[in-house]
């Protein structure tokens, strides 16, 4: 993130950035999940979000509808978002890939670092006031940790000038909605950063 620009509150406005970055990852056949899919999905949300929010790849519904947590996971995301007082169009959503792996299989490593690239790029355009994690894939993939997500959860962690919190994926969520609590209390330290921004 060299080139990152200074943080600005309101986001980065760079047009010819957001003019050319969509084209190249809806064109993109760099790996072998290009074939398989439907739809690319990008992402989507306020150009100009304070809350940027970065997940694993597109599930089958986002393959379907090329947007990224529309499916089952999506609706506890949303449910999530309203309890903090945020609409999904406040809010910009992306993922670590940008295409479906089949049967929603892990990302490959190779599969990340031809992909990742876009996401840094969405990333420097969005300039958020703070990044949220959702999952070990995509924390992994951000803070180049391996670390178990229990340790990395409940902490303030920086990307390149930006605070990182890392959560439990939504799908986890609805798998084990004992750690909905620890979730929550992520997301309100998270609003607590936002708000001394
Ligand atoms: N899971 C993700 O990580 N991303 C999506 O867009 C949907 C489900």
């Amino acid at each position: 993130l060299q080139c990152m620009k200074a943080p600005q509150r309101d986001g980065n406005p760079d047009r010819q950035g957001w003019e050319k970055l969509p084209n190249e990852v809806l064109n993109c056949d760099q790996c072998s999940l290009a074939k398989l899919r439907r739809h690319v999905v990008f992402g989507a949300g306020n150009r100009r979000a304070r809350w940027m929010l970065v997940g694993e790849a597109p599930g089958a519904q986002e393959d379907k509808e090329g947007l990224p947590f529309v499916g089952r996971a999506g609706q506890l995301l949303n449910a999530m978002l309203a309890a903090l007082g945020l609409k999904r169009e406040e809010v910009y959503i992306a993922n670590v890939l940008k295409c479906r792996p089949p049967n929603n299989r892990d990302p490959r490593a190779e599969e990340v670092a031809q992909c990742e690239p876009f996401l840094v790029r969405q990333i420097e355009l969005i300039n958020p006031s703070i990044i949220i994690g959702l999952g070990r894939h995509a924390v992994h993939s951000l803070l180049k940790t391996d670390l178990a997500l229990g340790k990395l959860r409940g902490t303030k962690h920086d990307y390149h000038g930006i605070p990182l919190i890392a959560t439990y994926h939504p799908a986890y969520l609805l798998r084990s909605p004992q750690e909905k609590r620890k979730a929550w209390d992520d997301l309100r330290l998270a609003k607590s950063i936002v708000e001394a921004t």
